[in-house]
């Protein structure tokens, strides 16, 4: 049946669901020989290709100091894609993916390197039928950015000719503070339209975080309670259980709130306290993650309201672990900071009043990211003090990893005679709702730049607004003595139990 309007809306509906599938193009990855390329990138690229969400001539470029031909290339991703990749490996799949894979041997000052460079995207756009449509990944550090984005401009690889696009890929850390992110943002900008640029915070590709969406603007039960008259206070955490393993040169003098607090924490913020977007398209969304992060209001005394803390030597999962000034490579006087917590307000009609906790941590009790949003006690209870004296707040919490779902908490009758009432929970958990499994980030992420879709990035002024909630912290943590301790394996410093305690709250322990 058609509909009296012409379109047929069960057509249309099904068209939606239509894979998504990247038109001729390929991936240069700058930084190929790093940990993010072998664990992340590469496995994501043949993760694609075996969905079948890759054109057939899709090409992959590694660009690095080392002495390769492309066959040793095509060697480290095999055993990249066979270690690391979520789906089976597949012999005429990675037959037909290696036709495109090309490596090109330099350094980034060195221009002969990408002259061959732009020699080898025209040989695979002629062979592979590439389109001239090419996505650069700087997977570097960010000292390397501005030579490696005025070098492809120098080399003519950022022109688009009509028909075609380049696309530049930019990981974190995107600047060390609001200045350095500013002038990173005018290096690039100065080569590249701001739609040609994608600015990776990995955890906008998780499947929980754009769930976070779903179950907000979806449903009808959460959004009317979603505010100040009903939430009582937030808590986003994020523990991991591993310590700084082999990444101390990346990480001493960074540390955990510039890590992953100025970036997915704060993403994660703005993703749960913004306003209902128009619709979900970029600009949309970018308009209202960018209202809360201009409204968030940082504690007024700054060492009542955050806690920086760094571990030393304890027990995790049966073995000893080292203390960070102890790790190789780690400064023995160094102040970074393994663990950070923060209390921050949002100044508006819907949060006033109403505080954020954010906190992470490496080498915490588990791995585990969560959203809970916990809501005040009833107005009035008509029960003895007796019959709730064990029941706690309610409380939705977003369960981003390793269990992915949501809880619902709130209190039931215990079974009996008496009028017990005691906390219970409800849970959705997407291994048991769905067959299909989740794919990873990184796949989402890199087939959106294919695609040339940026709502799962975060925009210039997103990232700029992140450092300047962040600097005066950093700032205040500089001149303010040595950090906290926490022994590893612990759920942090005591020093972030009494910043809650002095609100009247506690941290979850999830
Ligand atoms: C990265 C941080 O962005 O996220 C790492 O630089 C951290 O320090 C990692 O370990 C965690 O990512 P995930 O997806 O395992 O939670």
């Amino acid at each position: 049946m058609t509909s009296v309007h012409g379109a047929n809306p069960l057509r249309d509906a099904a068209d939606r669901r239509l894979p998504r599938i990247a038109g001729p193009s390929g991936l240069v990855i700058f930084g190929v020989t790093g940990d993010l390329s072998r664990k992340k990138l590469m496995p994501a690229v043949y993760d694609l290709a075996n969905r079948g969400l890759l054109p057939p001539g899709f090409s992959l470029v590694g660009f690095a100091r080392r002495e390769w031909q492309d066959e040793d290339f095509t060697k480290v991703v095999h055993d990249a894609v066979k270690e690391h990749a979520r789906t089976p490996f597949r012999e005429e799949v990675w037959q037909q993916l290696i036709q495109g894979m090309r490596f090109v041997q330099g350094t980034f000052d060195d221009d002969d390197a990408f002259e061959r460079l732009r020699g080898t995207i025209e040989e695979l756009d002629k062979a592979q039928g590439t389109g001239g449509n090419f996505a650069f990944y700087l997977s570097v550090p960010p000292k390397s950015f501005p030579v490696v984005i005025q070098q492809l401009k120098k080399h003519g690889l950022a022109d688009q000719t009509e028909g075609s696009w380049r696309r530049a890929v930019i990981e974190k850390p995107f600047g060390h503070d609001l200045r350095s992110a500013e002038e990173l943002n005018a290096i690039v900008h100065e080569v590249f339209a701001p739609d040609q640029v994608f600015r990776i915070d990995h955890y906008l590709g998780k499947e929980t975080v754009q769930n976070i969406l779903a179950l907000r603007f979806a449903n009808q039960m959460f959004e009317p309670i979603w505010n100040r008259s009903f939430v009582d206070h937030v808590q986003i955490t994020m523990a991991e259980d591993i310590g700084i393993g082999g990444r101390a040169g990346y990480y001493d003098g960074i540390g955990a709130a510039r890590d992953v607090i100025q970036n997915h924490l704060l993403q994660l913020m703005a993703l749960t306290a913004m306003e209902e977007p128009a619709s979900f398209d970029a600009d949309a969304l970018a308009a209202e993650k960018t209202k809360v992060l201009g409204a968030v209001r940082l504690p007024r005394d700054l060492g009542r309201g955050t806690v920086f803390a760094q571990y030393t030597a304890g027990w995790q999962g049966g073995e000893k672990a080292v203390g960070y000034l102890q790790e190789e490579g780690i400064d023995p006087a160094s102040k970074t900071d393994t663990y950070a917590a923060i209390k921050l307000g949002i100044d508006n009609r819907r949060w006033a009043g109403v505080p954020f906790y954010l906190r992470t941590g490496k080498r915490l009790g588990r791995r585990v990211t969560e959203i809970a949003v916990v809501f005040q006690r009833a107005p009035h209870s008509p029960f003895d003090t007796t019959a709730t004296e064990e029941l706690g707040q309610n409380a939705v919490v977003i369960r981003v990893q390793p269990d992915e779902g949501v809880t619902v908490r709130f209190g039931s009758k215990v079974p009996g005679t008496s009028m017990e009432i005691r906390d219970v929970s409800m849970d959705f958990a997407y291994g048991e709702s769905f067959t299909e499994s989740s794919p990873e980030a990184y796949e989402r992420l890199i087939l959106d730049v294919l695609l040339g879709d940026s709502n799962l990035f975060p925009r210039t002024e997103e990232v700029e607004l992140s450092w300047k909630i962040l600097d005066p912290i950093e700032e205040h943590w500089d001149g303010h003595g040595r950090p906290a301790q926490y022994p590893a394996g612990t759920w942090g410093p005591v020093e972030a139990d009494e910043m809650l305690e002095r609100d009247g709250r506690s941290w979850r322990r999830p």
